[in-house]
């Protein structure tokens, strides 16, 4: 099928591979998919989290959403319910909104914290500020994005307090948020400490604190313990809580913890198109994925298979370690040659993110699936 103008790009490295060819020798996987011996795009799924498709709980509770009539644009039942669920869960009487995605969410969330004569903080490999697409500073009318460098993705107080403390003249924008993502872009994890820290530093100075959670729950998961000891109490002031990667069809929550800095949100949400009119089918399957610990539940399994497929990896020489695998991403530097053998074979994989060969895993991926992906990566690294 011919594919519409608005495509997005092929995963860099992967147009024209095959996507069904399995490395000589694979093991055999369960017959899902008509034929082919695998669940259709099998050799997506390390790609990225969000190749997985809808979590059957968020599924079922999508269907059941669309029972009769509900009121439009987050009056309804379930939109209420869970804003009250997100409360509990969060231990806080925040304002919470739903947009579409992440890339929305942190950019209006960014604008709503930040005039556009001021800066915001962010790591080098802030999703903010390399995969947005310019969003924060087009819906901040022009905040600009002041980078620190990181630690494993992971801003560190000095490096903040250098941007901090750079300039304070009038030609240079005055910093005013710092923004953490939790987990990070190269699959590490934010400490409480290390949070309470940056946002102690940041308090100290007058800057907010926000956290990009778009794998919220694979940190939360890691980590155990209340995801309050690791946003509000550490210091976050907003957190924008990834659905999609957790195993929804669409939607993120944009989490105030403090209300104040929520004023007119609702305003800048319709304004940048963010306004779900038929809300309940957004917040019907968040109710699911909080009901019984879903969504950390799903979000611990692709933190087991991440360690899973790290363990492999551990065993192959050739493979080396970039990165401690600490949520649901593995990163590991691999010879040319293999990389290319693997994706000759269809596996799909990112290499620019993190500086090596990026493997994610998801709600979906299974210990099969794990398995398999080794064994062909020991089978291109052994082909020398
Ligand atoms: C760290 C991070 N933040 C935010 C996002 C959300 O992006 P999107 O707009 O694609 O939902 C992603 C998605 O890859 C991400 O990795």
């Amino acid at each position: 099928m011919a594919r519409s103008p608005q495509a997005v790009p092929e995963i860099p490295g992967t147009a024209g591979t095959p996507t069904a060819a399995a490395m000589p020798g694979a093991p055999a996987a369960p017959a899902i998919h008509g034929g082919t011996g695998q669940p259709a795009g099998h050799y997506l799924q390390f790609a990225s989290d969000n190749t997985a498709g809808i979590c059957p709980e968020a599924l079922d509770a999508f269907v059941r959403a669309n029972a009769g009539f509900a009121a439009s644009y987050g009056n309804d039942d379930d939109t209420h319910t869970v804003c009250d669920r997100l409360r509990e869960v969060f231990e806080a009487d925040a304002e919470v909104f739903f947009v579409f995605n992440g890339t929305a969410a942190n950019s209006v969330a960014l604008a709503n914290l930040c005039q556009s004569h001021q800066a915001v903080i962010c790591s080098e490999t802030a999703h903010v500020h390399t995969d947005e697409c310019g969003a924060p500073e087009f819906f901040s009318g022009g905040s600009k994005l002041l980078t620190a460098p990181h630690r494993h993705g992971k801003l560190t107080a000095a490096g903040v307090q250098e941007v901090i403390q750079r300039r304070s003249d009038i030609h240079y924008p005055r910093p005013r948020v710092v923004t953490l993502t939790q987990s990070t872009e190269m699959g590490t994890l934010y400490q409480s400490g290390e949070i309470a820290g940056i946002a102690r530093l940041a308090h100290g100075h007058g800057l907010k604190v926000h956290m990009d959670g778009a794998r919220f729950a694979n940190a939360a998961a890691a980590l155990g313990g209340s995801p309050a000891d690791i946003t509000w109490r550490a210091g976050v002031d907003v957190l924008c809580l990834g659905g999609t990667k957790m195993g929804l069809p669409v939607g993120e929550a944009v989490i105030f913890f403090d209300r104040a800095l929520g004023a007119d949100f609702a305003y800048r949400c319709k304004q940048a198109g963010q306004l779900a009119s038929k809300m309940r089918y957004l917040s019907g399957p968040w109710l699911a994925m909080l009901e019984g610990g879903t969504w950390l539940r799903h979000a611990a399994h692709a933190n087991a298979m991440a360690q899973r497929l790290a363990r492999h990896l551990a065993a192959l020489p050739g493979a080396e370690r970039l990165l401690p695998t600490e949520a649901n991403g593995v990163f590991v530097n691999l010879p040319e040659p293999a990389i290319a053998r693997l994706r000759a074979a269809g596996w799909a994989f990112y290499t620019f993110i993190g500086g090596g060969a990026r493997f994610m895993c998801s709600w979906a991926t299974t210990p099969e699936a794990v398995d398999h992906l080794a064994h062909d990566i020991g089978q291109a690294l052994a082909a020398g």
